[in-house]
């Protein structure tokens, strides 16, 4: 039998990747290929909804893409690829736009979020319709299921109305997506600030931990890590967030149970226990960045292994779309 089809997305709006991403998104995909017909892209497309430097898009989907071949997906396995390359994503998006009330797009919170940094009137209309995007990438590959985080809830559910829309509309075509919340994501919080998740966008350099950053600066920055009152390393989210925020971290790299952990270091206070945080992140970081630094130091190997990636994608996108155009009544181009 065939296995369940996956796909996700991940933006390339940064230099590096950083421990919530990596904990939340890349290392379960790359779990996810051992069991599922995996599809991830780096979506430039939807990089593009806010004004973006051309050479910053470049390096950065390089570096996006190479982070992720590096943390261990398999070219051979898994499909890995730039959402741009595979033209047939921006053709549904305008099909599915085509299908979307202006009510329900206007309702997506992640789009009132973020066009109220900017003043609604100066968010563009690709920001507005990023979420029917992403439906697009989604439905294209007949995905079974979709591994996010719990903020792209609201944009999961969008896409199983557009799809079922069209399907009711138009006739079976499209798989119905499950979602698949990845719960880590929404809990890796900012070092500075442990209220706060960490997030390239809100959080202080000083309170991210990047996947391509050095080892002196990432132990630094674990080191000083805002704790709270009192000695004792205890698993606390009300009273103790900062360090129950370092316990997560540290049992999620390590795969120590935070019981054990905080047993451990009982007696021990907070220094210990930092330095060994500070190290499970250098130990999992370092071996990224240096297959990261040598596929990028490579670029036609990292281009080469996007084409195959790219190649295989159009195969399915293509079928789909083919579909797609008939049902809509689109007459057949000879
Ligand atoms: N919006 C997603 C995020 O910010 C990224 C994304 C784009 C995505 N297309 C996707 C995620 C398709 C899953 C599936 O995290």
């Amino acid at each position: 039998m065939a296995r369940p089809r996956v796909l996700s997305g991940i933006q390339p709006t940064a230099d590096s990747f950083h421990l919530g991403n990596y904990l939340g998104a890349v290392r379960q995909w790359v779990t996810l290929q051992e069991t599922h017909d995996a599809f991830y892209c780096v979506v430039d497309l939807h990089a593009i909804t806010v004004a973006t430097e051309p050479a910053a898009l470049r390096r950065r989907s390089r570096v996006a893409a190479a982070q992720l071949f590096a943390a261990g997906l398999d070219p051979e396995r898994a499909t890995v690829f730039v959402q741009s390359h595979v033209r047939e994503h921006t053709e549904l998006a305008w099909i599915l736009i085509c299908q979307t009330g202006m009510g329900e797009a206007a309702r997506m919170t992640q789009f009132k979020d973020k066009s109220a940094k900017f003043g609604e009137q100066a968010a563009s209309v690709g920001l507005f319709t990023y979420p029917i995007l992403q439906a697009a990438d989604i439905l294209i590959y007949q995905a079974n299921s979709v591994p996010v985080g719990a903020d792209q809830k609201q944009h999961l559910e969008l896409t199983r109305d557009l799809g079922q829309r069209f399907n009711h509309r138009f006739g079976d075509t499209f798989t119905i997506p499950e979602p698949y919340i990845l719960k880590e994501v929404e809990k890796i919080t900012d070092l500075q600030d442990p209220s706060a998740k960490m997030s390239k966008s809100s959080s202080s350099p000083a309170g991210i931990l990047d996947v391509l950053e050095q080892p002196g600066p990432l132990r630094k920055k674990v080191m000083r890590a805002v704790t709270d009152t009192g000695s004792e390393v205890l698993f606390d989210e009300e009273n103790k967030p900062g360090i129950s925020n370092l316990l997560r971290i540290q049992s999620a790299l390590t795969g120590t149970a935070i019981p054990d952990l905080v047993a451990r270091y009982e007696g021990q206070g907070y220094g210990t226990f930092k330095k060994e945080v500070a190290e499970a992140v250098v130990e999992t970081f370092t071996p990224i960045r240096e297959r990261t630094e040598k596929l990028l130091a490579d670029e036609v190997e990292l281009d080469r292994l996007l084409a195959i990636g790219a190649e295989r994608a159009r195969v399915v996108a293509r079928h789909t779309m083919a579909e797609v155009r008939d049902r809509v009544g689109f007459l057949p181009s000879l």
